[in-house]
Parts: C-alpha cells; sequence; structure tokens
C-alpha cells in the first residue's frame, strides 16, 4: 500500500510537530515528508533535520504564487502546527478537506486574527475561564473558521496562570493533535 503523506508547516518551537513525529514513526504506512515555514530560524527545522526530514523555508510572495503547489506534489495531508499565515485561496482549493490545523482554545471563543500563541492563553486567564482546551479544524480562508473536527477540554482553576494555562494545552495538543491526525488520514 502506498504511504501516506504529511506536510506539516510551523513557524514555532515545534513541540507539536515533534509529538507528531514521534507519534508516525513506528507506522510504516504514514510518513511525514515535509516540514515546511515561514521562518528560517524556528525551532522546528532542527526537530525536522534531527529526524531527517526535508524541509522548505519560504517568502510570503513565494506562498502567494501558485507555483508553490510544486512543493507539495503526493502530499495527502496538510497540518498547520502553529503557522500563523492566513492559507490562500489557491491552497484551499488545491487541497480541499486536506488542511486541517489546531488552535489553543475553544474555538469560536479566543480565536480569529491575533490570537495566537500566548495572547490566547493571556485572555482565558484575564477572563476568568473555569476551562479551556484545543481546537482541531479543517482550514478555509478564513482564520479560524473552518469546520470542527474535535475539541478536547482542560479544567482551569484559580490558581492556573497563563504559563500553566499554556503547558495544560500543549499537553493536550500532543495528546491529541497524532491521535485525530490518524484518524482522518486512514480514513481518506
Ligand atoms: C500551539 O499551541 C498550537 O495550538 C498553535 O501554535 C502553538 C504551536 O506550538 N497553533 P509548538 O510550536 O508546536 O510548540
Amino acid at each position: 500500500m502506498k504511504k501516506k503523506r504529511i506536510a506539516i508547516f510551523a513557524s514555532g518551537t515545534g513541540s507539536n510537530a515533534n509529538a507528531i513525529i514521534e507519534y508516525f514513526k513506528t507506522n510504516n504506512s504514514v510518513e511525514i515528508c515535509l516540514i515546511a515555514s515561514n521562518k528560517a530560524d524556528a525551532g522546528v527545522l532542527n526537530i525536522a533535520e534531527k529526524h531527517n526530514i526535508s524541509t522548505l523555508v519560504f517568502s510570503r510572495e513565494e506562498f502567494k504564487n501558485a507555483d508553490f503547489l510544486q512543493h507539495l506534489k503526493s502530499v495527502d495531508l496538510v497540518v498547520l502546527a502553529g503557522f500563523l499565515w492566513l492559507i490562500p485561496e489557491y491552497l484551499v482549493k488545491a487541497f480541499s478537506n486536506k488542511i486541517i490545523n489546531i488552535h489553543p482554545a475553544l474555538l469560536p471563543k479566543y480565536g480569529g486574527k491575533g490570537m495566537y500563541g500566548r495572547n490566547v492563553h493571556q485572555a482565558v486567564f484575564d477572563n476568568r475561564e473555569t476551562e479551556t482546551g484545543i481546537t482541531i479544524h479543517w482550514v478555509n480562508e478564513h482564520y479560524d473558521k473552518g469546520t470542527i473536527i474535535c475539541q478536547e477540554k482542560v479544567t482551569l482553576s484559580d490558581t492556573d496562570t497563563p504559563e500553566t494555562i499554556q503547558r495544560k494545552v500543549h499537553q493536550l495538543e500532543h495528546e491529541y493533535f497524532p491521535k485525530t491526525i490518524e484518524r482522518i488520514i486512514c480514513s481518506q
């Protein structure tokens, strides 16, 4: 059987990318074929190197141009794991129902432009939420608006800070993102 190929887009430290790579290491039918980033110094690129995975660093101009698709030949699923740019229309069309994103909160709350990383956890903290979580969703041309695939929750207490909230959310991400990707790619 042909291996399913996953490309991960990320621009941060890449702890999610790492969890995904580790999860699929022993799975012979899935391959992480590419780690793509818009940041030449993103930590995720070191993770890719460590695991001998091809990398791609690209500019906004390159990303906006449909020629970019040449880098995604025979990719079955694009996974956004800490990638902040809006996905251009040509890419959403070419990869219809083949791009997923993870958001570090329970959408539709705390979503949209500017709601990323620490900002999200600070806002959850400021609003004294009693729970937060993660949302894995399909990607369309709008920030955080695609159909939700799944959400997982975690309880917050009075002693939580933006830092501990972030840690709790990361734990959920690392546990559920790889499993969800497996479920999606196996049903394709
Ligand atoms: C994660 O919290 C993810 O939900 C968001 O960006 C963060 C990336 O973290 N989209 P990491 O680089 O995988 O550690």
